[in-house]
């Protein structure tokens, strides 16, 4: 298999894989049917043949695990099949008995997707008779043989074949090639496979073992001369199985029901027509239950999808055959292969040496053996054997199987294929007897006997077992007798007219695939292997007209095809004729060949054809045709990616400018708000502007908190930095009272700050500056100055003062020391002093001597003038100890007066002067001091005794 897939057809030997393979080829190339039609005799090989092409596609094709089942249901039916319609017989000892048409679908992808069988004609006779030396059908042995013991029990069966009449009439019952109960199992299996149900399988059995069971139920004559039935015990079991009444079922196989006018009678049957009738019924339960069993594998293979589909059909139908005696199905089953070397004959010799005619294609006609003469013979209107016998069956009065035979003689005598013993020659009449005719088929004589042939054709069933059957509860057999075939008073077609409609219908299917042969040869007559009978074969060879064929062949050409195909499926082979050929077809192909190159001898252009003559002209075309097929699918490609990158990028184009646009209008849309927004806050700023003066409300609310807010935030970068900083942002209107509360939080909050960052000295230094102010503020010329001039803790430090000093004011705390200019009271004149204060006196001091000291208790007060002069008297009380008011002269005026009225916290004392001070000098004497100002600073007793002192005018 792997050898022949996807070969060139002759490229390796002949061989069955190589007719499957180019067919399926062909078929997923050109999308087309196909047919393989296997022909040859009886047992030449015809059902091996179609078994393995089947498993040659169900190997090489392609396949997923769903088709899996397709796959082996496909296979399977066959072995249900075979059992069911196949039997041992002289020439085979698997000899179908019946035709089979079988077609595989496969969907586009090659791959096996259904399946449906069509089957012809099954030879039912062999049901009740079999011939010398063969076999019922395969199903009946394999039952008895294989069946399990319950299952015989259950269907009443003795597991011995020799038991039942309808089994050993061919005295073979047991045959050394045939292994049934092996193929016992694999039925079974194949039964599950194909979807049966369990119930369908009892069905069948039951249906089987009655068949079995009917054949053994035997009459007795009774004292009127009818049929009675001997032993009761089949019919039960029969009327067990397939579910009808027992009393009624023995009824019909013993009466005949006639209708004469509305009546119906019941007549007895004698022993003959008895026997005949439970044949009948046989044959007819048989015949109908196969057609049951084809008809539910169909349904098992049937494929549901509606997808279009291309087939495959396999005709394997039963061979050409002769025995000793030829009967009614011998007839048949001849005729059909006449139909199909008619077939074959129509669509090869004919048709090609037609074709080469008709394309004007020089040629000599090659004499062939049509055998159209003996199709017609047999199927001819009126005129021919079926129409002459089934004229016979019809007609009103005693039609017997000679009367047909005289028919015969009269009718188609005279026919060059046709022969009795009448019409026969001195030598031949021998060989022929009263009841046989002859005919001269294509592939050889045959001598029918025309015994059973009337009955057959007829294949009556008394109307009376038709009845039972229809009630019968058997799934199956209800399935098949159907009551409407009761009510149906028409006369049905004969078995010889529906086998002749049913090969018409095949042929018409047929006619419209592909077709594809495979011609089996018989190699000996004694199912030898290994035997090769030259005289059979070349019979064979020369019946089957393989001769002709071969010349043919040769003289003609492998390959033809339709201009218009050739060129649509080569056409990329050729620049000019692709992509297109606008001119006519066969143009086209011949510009295309002189391109590829072909030699004359290679082709020939008919009229509507191009002729190849050789495969392998052909082959190189087509190598070169899957060569391009690659260049082709990369350009084709190329050309769908290069259409999808256009598409993708003209989307996305597109789309960025309706994002731009969109985003654009965004933005517009933004700014317009915006300048609403603006004109409106404009707007009320403006309104609220002119509302300004006016009490909170609506219009004004806005302006009003703006004016808050931006006066508030400004002032948080103007607050002022230091408590002397007096700049304060000037408020709006609005809030003014606003600011001013600010502003005093802000001093509180600057003085507190400042207080939080005054030291202890520096705290003293200014309670003492509060303490000049309230004395000298406003009063005393040079105090504005003094302000900024901090007060020294002392102008002396301890060394300047005489150690002796200190000594003796041991005990004081020595608070301020400051040299000093005294005046005497009487004089005037100034001496150098120090002025030394402690915690409890001021002293006067003189070097090491201590010229005056005043108790603070005692100190009355101090005086100084308005004028910018330094000079200060401290008065003291007017008694003995005290030598009376001291005038001074000291440089830090404001200093001095202020550390001396603290310390002797005589604050109130202090007094500042205009124009005069008087002083006391001793007790009851007083002095007086003017105060003038002038160019220069300068004191000095004046003539009227007073101290004058003159100072320079300050501005203040
Ligand atoms: N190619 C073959 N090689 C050997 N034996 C074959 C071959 N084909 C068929 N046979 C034998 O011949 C028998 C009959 O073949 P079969 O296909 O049933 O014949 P047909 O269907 O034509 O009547 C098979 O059972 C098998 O034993
Ligand atoms: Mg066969």
């Amino acid at each position: 298999m792997e050898i022949y897939q996807g070969v060139n057809f002759f490229e390796l030997p002949p061989h069955i894989y190589a007719i499957a393979d180019n067919a399926y080829r062909v078929m997923c190339a050109e999308y087309n049917n196909h047919f393989i039609l296997i022909s040859g005799e009886s047992g030449a090989g015809k059902t091996e043949a179609s078994k393995k092409i089947l498993q040659y596609f169900a190997v090489t094709c392609p396949t997923t695990e769903q088709l899996q089942i397709v796959r082996d249901r496909l296979l399977l039916s066959n072995p249900v099949l075979e059992a069911f319609g196949n039997a041992k017989t002289l020439r085979n000892d698997n000899s179908s008995r019946f035709g089979k048409y079988m077609d595989i679908q496969f969907d586009f992808k090659g791959a096996p997707v259904g399946g449906h069988i069509l089957s012809y004609l099954i030879e039912k006779s062999r049901v009740v008779h079999q011939n010398n030396g063969e076999r019922n059908f395969h199903i009946f042995y394999q039952l008895l043989e294989g069946g399990e013991d319950d299952l015989l029990r259950w269907l009443g069966l003795e597991r011995n074949p020799q038991k039942y009449m309808y089994l050993i009439q061919g005295r073979c019952a047991k045959v050394s090639s045939i292994n049934d109960k092996s193929d016992w199992k694999t039925v079974r299996k194949a039964f599950s496979v194909i979807d049966f149900a369990e119930t369908d399988i009892e069905h069948l059995f039951g249906v089987i073992a009655s068949v079995l069971h009917l054949g053994n139920i035997q009459y007795e004559e009774d004292s009127n001369g009818h049929a009675i039935i001997t032993n009761g015990s089949q019919i039960k079991w029969i009327s067990k199985l397939l579910g009808v009444h027992l009393s009624i079922l023995q009824e019909a196989l013993t009466h005949r029901k006639i209708e004469a006018r509305s009546e119906e009678v019941l007549s007895p049957l004698n022993i003959d027509l008895a026997f005949c009738a439970r044949d009948a019924a046989a044959k007819a339960i048989y015949g109908r239950t196969f057609t049951w069993l084809v008809n539910k594998i169909n349904g098992s293979l049937a494929n549901k999808d509606l997808t279009r589909k291309t087939v495959i059909g396999l005709l394997d139908i039963y061979g050409f055959e002769v025995f000793d005696t030829n009967s009614f199905e011998q007839f048949c089953i001849n005729y059909c292969n006449e139909k199909l070397q008619q077939l074959l004959i129509e669509m090869t010799l004919k048709a090609e040496q037609e074709e080469y005619e008709m394309e004007g294609i020089e040629w000599e006609p090659i004499p062939y053996f049509n055998n159209k003469i003996i199709c017609d013979l047999v199927e001819e209107k009126h005129k021919g054997i079926i129409s002459i016998l089934d004229e016979e069956c019809l007609r009103p009065g005693e039609a017997t199987d000679l009367s047909f035979l005289e028919k015969l003689e009269e009718k188609v005598g005279d026919h060059a294929h046709f022969l009795t013993r009448k019409l026969a020659d001195q030598k031949t009449r021998k060989s022929i007897d009263w009841v046989d005719f002859r005919l001269l088929h294509y592939a050889g004589e045959v001598t029918y006997c025309v015994v059973g042939f009337l009955e057959k054709n007829n294949d009556l069933l008394y109307r009376n077992l038709k009845e039972v059957l229809c009630k019968s509860k058997n799934g199956i057999i209800k399935e098949c007798f159907l009551p409407s075939e009761l009510d149906n008073r028409r006369r049905p077609e004969t078995v010889a007219t529906q086998f002749k409609n049913s090969l018409g219908s095949l042929i018409e299917i047929l006619m419209s695939k592909e077709p594809s042969y495979i011609r089996c040869i018989k190699p000996n007559e004694g199912k030898e292997p290994g035997k090769f009978d030259d005289v059979l074969i070349r019979h064979q060879v020369k019946y089957l007209g393989l001769m002709e064929h071969l010349r043919v062949r040769r003289a003609g050409f492998a390959y033809r095809r339709k201009y218009e195909l050739f060129l649509q499926r080569y056409k990329s082979l050729c620049p000019a004729t692709w992509p297109h050929w606008p001119g006519p077809a066969a143009d086209g192909v011949e510009t295309l060949i002189k391109h590829i190159g072909y030699k004359p001898e290679e082709y020939k252009l008919g009229r509507t054809k191009i002729f190849i003559r050789f495969p392998r002209t052909l082959f190189a075309t087509e190598d070169a045709f899957e060569y391009s097929k690659h260049l082709l699918v990369t350009r084709i490609q190329a050309r769908y990616k290069g259409c999808l990158g256009k598409r993708e990028y003209k989307k996305q184009k597109e789309a960025a400018i309706k994002l731009e646009a969109c985003w654009r209008g965004a933005l517009a849309r933004k700014e317009a708000k915006r300048r609403v927004w603006a004109v409106e806050t404009i707007k009320r700023f403006i309104k609220g502007f002119i509302n300004r003066k006016n009490p909170l409300c609506p219009e004004n609310d806005e302006f009003i908190r703006f004016v808050q807010y931006t006066y508030l935030t400004k002032l948080r970068d103007h607050v002022p930095k230091n408590v002397l900083d007096k700049n304060w942002l000037k408020p709006p209107a609005i809030l003014e009272e606003t600011s001013e509360m600010l502003k005093k939080i802000c001093m509180r909050n600057l003085v507190r700050q400042y207080c939080q960052g005054i030291t202890a000295e520096k705290k003293a230094q200014l309670q003492q500056k509060v303490v000049a102010s309230a004395i000298f503020r406003g009063k005393k010329d040079g105090y504005l100055q003094s302000i900024s001039q901090p007060f020294a803790d002392t102008r002396l430090s301890e060394k300047d003062i005489n150690p002796k000093v200190l000594q003796l004011i041991r005990g004081e705390k020595i608070k301020y020391v400051t040299p000093v200019v005294k005046y005497d009271r009487n004089g005037f004149k100034a001496r150098e002093r120090q002025l030394l204060l402690t915690q409890a006196a001021a002293y006067v001091v003189e070097m090491a001597k201590i010229k005056q000291k005043i108790d603070y208790a005692a100190l009355k007060g101090i005086s100084t003038s308005n004028l910018s002069d330094g000079l200060l008297v401290v008065h003291v009380p007017e008694d003995n100890k005290q030598k009376g008011d001291v005038i001074l002269q000291c440089e830090h005026i404001f200093e001095t007066v202020t550390k001396l009225s603290m310390l002797a916290n005589k604050q109130n004392a202090v007094q500042v002067v205009q124009g005069s001070l008087q002083f006391h000098i001793s007790s009851g004497k007083e002095g007086m001091i003017a105060f003038t100002t002038g160019q220069e600073p300068q004191i000095y007793k004046a003539k009227n005794g007073r101290l004058t002192v003159v100072s320079t005018r300050t501005k203040s």
